[in-house]
Order: structure tokens, then sequence, then C-alpha cells
């Protein structure tokens, strides 16, 4: 059976700040998908929330970029948005960039991972979702998990991964993206993917059959406005077992928290903290930047599950270490390598205090030259 799972997001406003989605615009939500199931435009669905983005799950039938399926996320958001508005939520409608809905989504603001599959006779996979970074946040962790014997045993031991993967890599400035295969090529992966902030593992595939094992989100919302309109706090869809990672290989490329860009007014380097569905919320810093991990199967599109996969004592440890990160980044203050680069920072101000402090820069060869023509009267008068 080909069955699509369509993971779609958006900030359209959050209590208390850029912090944590209100239930009741999340009840919205759920109200327009539990119609659209009812009327047969998708199977089933669920919805949830890390910080302040609002997250929908949705399974169907339909294909990737269907009309019907991005139309109810757009409602979904835009009846969440109204219930945001009336109570005032922080942000509301955020990244909602149109207000009419156009054919999908591309380019609206609301960011999305989907991916058409051919059903296993069991069909297990994780819904990872940010906040406070972006999508090539996720580059790290793809690499562990489809590349890195050292993180997942698969690679050496179990002939069905062997062969390795391809992954499909977009350069979010150009709009252009190569296909590099592991473990050939390696160097040259790691060569684009050390560069998160514009080259981005859009999927990847089993190289023995073209078979999909992940997508992530693309959007990067700064891009398509043209100016700073959010993070594009990313999600993606990664299948699990049997010719792909187990589980187990899959989270724990997250089991060291590692550095993405975001955190505090999306201009800060900061580790990203796996944790429970309870503790998705943006506190210390507005961060630190956080990720869920929701398991599911699926069956004939209906949704098994899901299980919180980070509310484990397992990962206390990334989560003390990744506290341990946020305490030293921190220590740094608006010094880079905590603060972002100025072409990826979120706020603009930078270039207005250059502006205002351009009178006041003095030529390095103007002073040279001021002294050397003192030096040069002085020699004169003494002659
Ligand atoms: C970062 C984020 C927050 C806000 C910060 C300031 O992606 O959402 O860190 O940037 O809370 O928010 P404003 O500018 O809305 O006051
Ligand atoms: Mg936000
Ligand atoms: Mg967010």
């Amino acid at each position: 059976m080909r069955t699509t799972i369509s993971v779609i997001k958006a900030d359209i406003g959050s209590l208390a700040g850029h912090h944590v989605v209100h239930p009741d615009t999340m009840a919205a939500a759920n109200k327009v998908l539990a119609e659209a199931k009812k009327n047969g435009i998708i199977a089933d669905y669920y919805v949830t929330n890390v910080g302040d983005d609002l997250e929908l799950i949705m399974t169907h039938t339909r294909g990737e970029l269907d009309t019907k399926v991005h139309e109810t996320a757009w409602d979904a958001f835009k009846e969440a948005t109204k219930v945001a508005k009336d109570l005032g939520l922080y942000a509301a409608g955020q990244d909602l960039l149109s207000d009419t809905f156009s054919g999908n989504l591309k380019g609206m603001g609301p960011g999305m991972a989907e991916m058409e599959i051919e059903e296993r006779p069991a069909e297990p996979f994780v819904v990872f979702m940010a906040d406070k970074t972006e999508p090539g946040a996720y580059n790290f962790p793809q690499y562990k998990m489809f590349a890195d014997p050292f993180n997942t045993a698969g690679l050496v031991i179990d002939p069905t991964m062997h062969e390795g993967y391809k992954f499909e890599i977009l350069d979010v400035y150009e709009g252009e993206s190569v296909t590099l295969q592991s473990p050939e090529e390696i160097y040259d992966i790691l060569a684009l993917i050390g560069t998160p902030s514009r080259y981005v593992i859009r999927r990847v595939y089993r190289k023995s059959d073209g078979m999909i094992g992940a997508v992530t989100s693309i959007e990067r919302l700064n891009l398509l406005a043209g100016k700073y309109v959010g993070k594009d706090d990313p999600v993606m869809i990664v299948r699990v077992q049997h010719g792909f990672p187990a589980l187990g290989e899959t989270l724990e490329a997250f089991s060291f928290p590692y550095l993405v860009p975001g955190w505090m007014r999306g201009s800060h380097y900061g580790p990203l903290m796996p944790v429970s569905q309870r503790d998705a919320r943006a506190t210390r810093f507005d961060g630190p930047p956080r990720l869920i991990g929701l398991g599911f199967n699926v069956k004939n599109a209906k949704l098994v599950g899901p299980s919180d996969l980070f509310d484990d004592p397992a990962f206390d440890e990334t989560r003390r270490l990744a506290s341990q990160i946020a305490d030293y980044m921190r220590r740094h203050g608006p010094f880079m390598p905590h603060r972002l680069e100025p072409t990826e920072m979120e706020y603009t101000t930078l270039p207005l205090v250059l502006e205002k402090l351009k009178p006041r820069f003095k030529k390095e060869s103007d002073v040279v030259k001021a002294k050397q023509s003192i030096y040069e009267k002085e020699t004169e008068s003494s002659d």
C-alpha cells in the first residue's frame, strides 16, 4: 500500500513569549484535522508541539504536495491563529506569510517534510521536531545514522545496510541539489554538510533499492521572505529497522548535544537538547534548542503510537551535558562564536550600528600619513 506521511508545522503564536504552544490553538487545529479525516482527505493524524511550533503529523494516500492535504494544514493553522489572536497570544500568525492559499504550502511559511512510501509489513518510523534552530541542524545526526559505523552498527554487520546510502543535499542559497553516495564519497558529503546553514541533507535513500529512508523540512523562512521572519524550526521523518538504522541507532545520533545555530533571537549557537514532550518548552535564554522524537508505526495509512522517545533516563546525561554546554556558551555573552556570524543573525541591528559609527571610523592609512607628515615637518624645521 502506498502511504504518504506529511509533517507540516508553523509557529502561529505562543504563550508567554516564544515559549510554548497554547492548548486551545492545538484544539483548534485538532478540530480541522478531525473533520478532514471524517471527509476522507487524510487517513489519520496526530497534533503536537515543540516549543512555540504547532506540529501536524498526517497520513494519507494522496501523495506529496497534495492540494487538499496542504489546504487542510493551512486551514488548521488559520483556525489556530484565530484562537491565538482571540487569546492575545504572542506573535499570532507569525509564520503564515500569505493571506490566501494557492495550491500548496511551498513558500507560504509553514515547514514540511513529506514522504510517500510503499508500506513494509511493519512500518516503524520516527518524527523528529526541533525548536529554536534551523534545517541544517539535522545534517550531523543524519550523517551519524546513515554513514557513521561508530554510531550505526548495522552499516557493518547488517547485510541489508552494508552497501550504504545516498544523500540528496540542497544548496539553500542557489536552490539546487546534488546526490552523493556513502561510503565512497563521505569526504565530499562532509565537505558540504559541515556548512549546515547552506547545505542541507534533504533526503536519504538506501542505495541497494533506492528506498527512501529520511526526509527533512528545508524551508528557510529568512530566505523565503527576503527578511528574517522567524527561525525555521525543522522536522524530519526517519524510517527505522529492517534495512534502515534501528530505532536505537537513530536515537543514538542525538546522544551528543552538538551545537546548532538558533537559540535566543535566532542568533546564537547552543547545544541541541533532546527532551520529552512534557519538556518541549523554550525557557533558558529562550532554549536551549530542543528536540523531541515521536515513534510511530503506520498500517494501512493508520497511525499506531506515538511513543515519546526521549522521555527516558538514558538521555539524562545528554541533557546534563547540554546544560553544562549552555552555561559555557552563555558566558561568552555577545561574543562570537556564541553569537552567530553577522550574515546568519536573525536580528539586523548590526548594519544600523555600523552605519551610525561610519563617520567615526578613521582610515588606518590616513593615521599613518598624518604621522608621516608630522615627521617630515619636524625634520624640515630642524634642517
Ligand atoms: C528565536 C525566538 C526567540 C525570540 C525572542 C525575541 O527564534 O523565537 O528567541 O527571537 O524571544 O522575540 P521578539 O523579537 O518577538 O520580542
Ligand atoms: Mg518562534
Ligand atoms: Mg519555534
